[in-house]
This record gives structure tokens, C-alpha cells and sequence, in this order.
């Protein structure tokens, strides 16, 4: 179906550019700086978390279950962090090791352990010739810079309502060996916020990898990010695995990054136990203990998986109306136009849009230039190559609501103008 300026006679077409410029001339005029840029969380939100602060004193009692917090040590995190992420994830303790502050320097740090030393005994990638792993797009930028920076080939595959298309992934994973992992967002994923559907994560359970080395990178962080209602379902991966009578498939990550204080939370992975005893014995060799303080200022803070759903509702109450006013601006603003969609997530930190064909870098070119920062076009594909130039990631959680609502205005803007120009060009 044409869109709203494709339908246009050729008048009416070069009056609504005309119309749009001059609404643009008015916003450049005004001079704005706004940055949708990348998914922060606001002042406000981190705020929620500054009493954390106050519950960690010289007087302190730094043991946690009768261990030692203060020294080296506890290589797997202090046993009541392991507890409140193995309930974060819905795991068994026993399989979770909490260490560091970043869950994407954990994943990181196994792809590189992977590539230098191998997995399970298998030859390192590094010695394997083409390596690849698959890259659900539109997804994360930093995971594909992770696998990309190995010259592992990062291989895009199309994203459904459901998640991946397991149909693509399935194809791959049990026919070509050279393929050694996947990145997966499964809940609220960045960028599109939607949720694996429990039959996409019973397709990953029971996939029969053509790669013994092969490994799922199952990235949970924003498991515990729900803002509206009751928020989405994700069936445990690990229930599916050993469902379909498999192991050893599975790495799975989190962080309190957008729970407390990014780059100062905690971050933990859990896999099988057989994974697990490799995973240490990686980590072992690059670090002597976990930064324990901060994993003891998080369970006094947050306590359990009550206490964070609690916090987390603090959060909502903070970016629910921002992801409320991107919908309602979009909408009213673009709704009916034809010219575009985008996604209505629950939770998360981000609404994926799409607008027509080869319009993407255009708009974020345009929105630069009237005052308005966006994630670069192309940055949810492997190696910023977004094959139809459509994608562009809202971020919607740092601006303020009235600085956010002035973007919004402006993007419309932007992309009724791109739209109709490319109409233009089209004929
Ligand atoms: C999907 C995903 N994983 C991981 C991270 C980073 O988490 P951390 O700060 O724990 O490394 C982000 C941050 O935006 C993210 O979107």
C-alpha cells in the first residue's frame, strides 16, 4: 500500500514538502540540544538508588554469611549476592558466579576465553578458520562489536514478533559447524522490546547444534524491567534445555546495571555445572576475587527478588509515561501516515521504529542538524549495515518528559519530511 505522500498528486506532494521545510527552518531555528542517544537511565532514576549508599558505614559488619566481605576470596561473589541473582534469573545458586560490575564484560570475556582457549576442549575459534555467530537484527550494537572485534563473522537474522526466526537460526546452528554462538536479548530486547514467545525458547532448548563448541549467549538484562501492567513472560531457558534432554548449551547473563547504578551494579552468569566449572576456572585466571563490597551494598539494598520488583516499580513509575509519550506522539503525529511502525514494549529501555525504505540515515542526518541526537542508523545491524536503511532506536529514558516530548515533535517532523522527499525522488 503507498503511504500518505506516495498517494499524493505531484502539487500536492511538492506543497507538503514545502509546508515541512518551512516547519523545519522553525525548529532549526530554535537552536535545540536533545539527546535519545543511548539507553541511560535519567538522574531521577538513578537517584532511586543513593540510599544504597547510606547501608555501607565504617561500622558495617563486612561478613555475609559468616564469610568474609573485606578480603580476597569468594571467587564465585559473596553466597547472598549469588542467592539474589540466581532469583533475578530463576536459577539455582550453586550454578551463578556474580563478578564485576558489567554483565558485557562477562560475555566478553568468554567469547575471548573461547577464541584464545576453546570451549569443553575443543580447538580455540582462533584456530578454526571462519568463525560466525548469529546476530538477531535489529539487536544490540555492543554485543555484535564484541564478537566482531575477534573477526568472528557476525551473521544477521531476521527478528519476528516471537523473537529470532529459529527457522533462520535452526538452519544455521545444526547444519554449519563453523557457527559457535548466538546473541540473544530475550526479554524487552534491545531495540524492538518484545519477549521470546515460550515456543522460540523451546526451539533454542532443543536445537542440536552442528558445533560442540557451540554456545547460546543468553543476555537477560532486562528481566526485571517491566513497566506496564503486569508485564511480559519468558519461559526459563534452562527448563527447555533439559526438556529436550539437552546441556551445556546455555550462557546466561544479567546485571542490576538499570537496577541501581550502571557501570557500578553487579553483574552474574550462570550455565549448566559442567560450563560452570570451565567459566571459573576462566575467571580464575583473570581475577583473584570479585569486587565483594558493592555485592554486599546490593543485598542490603535490594534483599531479594521482592525488593527488586519493588524498586523496579520506583523505575516504572519514572519511564512509563516517557514510553507512554512515545507512543502517543507517534500516533498522533505519524499514525495513519503509512510511512512507518514501531513497537509498543511493556518493559525495557527501547522502542524500535521503522520507516520507509532507505529513510533511516536520512532522518538521523536531519534530526542531527535540527538539534536532536539519535543512536547512528544502522548501529542495531551487524557492522552498522542495516540492508533496507529502515531502523532507528528510540531511547527514551534520559531526556526529561518535556525535553522528550520536544524531540518527539521534532522527529515527526523529520520523518514526514524524509518520507515525502523520497516519495518525490521516487517518481
Ligand atoms: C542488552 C544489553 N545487555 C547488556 C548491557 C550492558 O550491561 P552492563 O552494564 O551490565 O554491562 C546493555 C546496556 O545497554 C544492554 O542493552
Amino acid at each position: 500500500m503507498p503511504n500518505m505522500y506516495e498517494a499524493m498528486t505531484d502539487s500536492e506532494l511538492d506543497a507538503a514538502i514545502a509546508d515541512l521545510e518551512a516547519q523545519a527552518d522553525e525548529v532549526r531555528a530554535l537552536g535545540l540540544k536533545l539527546d535519545m542517544a543511548r539507553g541511560k537511565p535519567s538522574p531521577e532514576q538513578t537517584a532511586l538508588s543513593r540510599p544504597m549508599l547510606d547501608l555501607l558505614t565504617s561500622e558495617t559488619d563486612l561478613t555475609d554469611e559468616g564469610v568474609a566481605v573485606d578480603n580476597y576470596g569468594l571467587p564465585d561473589g559473596i553466597p547472598s549476592a549469588r542467592k539474589l541473582a540466581a532469583q533475578i534469573l530463576g536459577v539455582d545458586p550453586a550454578n551463578v558466579v556474580v563478578n564485576g560490575s558489567s554483565s558485557l564484560n562477562l560475555m566478553h570475556d568468554l567469547v575471548c576465553r573461547a577464541y584464545t582457549h576453546g570451549i569443553d576442549g575443543n580447538e580455540p575459534w582462533c584456530r578454526q578458520g571462519e568463525v560466525k555467530f548469529l546476530c538477531p537484527a535489529p539487536g544490540y550494537d555492543r554485543h555484535f562489536t564484541v564478537t566482531a572485534s575477534y573477526g568472528i563473522k557476525n551473521i544477521p537474522v531476521p527478528m519476528t514478533p516471537d523473537g529470532p526466526d529459529m527457522d533462520v537460526v535452526r538452519e544455521y546452528v545444526e547444519n554449519d559447524p563453523q557457527v559457535k554462538g548466538i546473541w540473544c536479548v530475550p526479554m524487552y530486547a534491545n531495540p524492538t522490546g518484545i519477549t521470546y514467545s515460550d515456543e522460540t525458547v523451546r526451539a533454542f532448548g532443543a536445537l542440536k547444534p552442528a558445533a560442540p563448541d557451540f554456545r547460546i549467549f543468553w543476555d537477560n538484562a532486562y528481566c526485571v524491567h517491566t513497566f506496564e501492567g503486569e508485564g511480559d513472560h519468558l519461559l526459563n531457558i534452562f527448563d527447555a534445555v533439559h526438556e529436550a534432554g539437552n546441556k551445556n548449551l546455555v550462557y546466561e547473563f544479567g546485571s542490576t546495571a538499570k537496577v541501581t547504578f550502571p557501570s557500578s551494579g553487579i553483574a552474574f552468569v550462570t550455565a549448566d555445572p559442567d560450563d560452570m566449572a570451565q567459566i571459573r576456572a576462566a575467571f580464575s585466571t583473570m581475577r583473584v576475587s570479585p569486587e565483594k563490597i558493592g555485592q554486599l551494598a546490593h543485598v542490603k539494598f535490594l534483599k531479594d527478588l521482592d525488593g527488586v520488583r519493588a524498586h523496579m516499580k520506583r523505575h516504572a513509575a519514572i519511564v512509563g509515561p516517557r514510553f507512554a509519550l512515545v507512543q502517543q506522539k507517534l500516533n498522533e503525529g505519524l499514525g495513519g501516515t503509512g510511512v512507518a511502525t514501531w513497537t509498543d514494549p511493556k518493559g525495557g529501555y527501547f522502542v524500535s521504529f521503522d520507516g520507509p525504505e532507505g529513510s533511516a540515515k536520512a532522518i538521523v542526518a536531519l534530526m542531527a542538524d535540527l538539534g536532536v541526537k539519535l543512536t547512528g542508523a544502522g548501529a542495531t545491524w551487524p557492522y552498522g549495515e542495516d540492508p533496507k536503511d529502515t531502523n532507528i532506536r528510540i531511547a527514551p529514558t534520559f531526556p526529561s518528559l518535556e525535553e522528550l516530548g520536544q524531540a518527539l515533535d521534532v522527529f515527526v517532523v523529520a520523518v514526514k519530511l524524509v518520507s515525502a522527499r523520497l516519495a518525490k525522488a521516487a517518481r
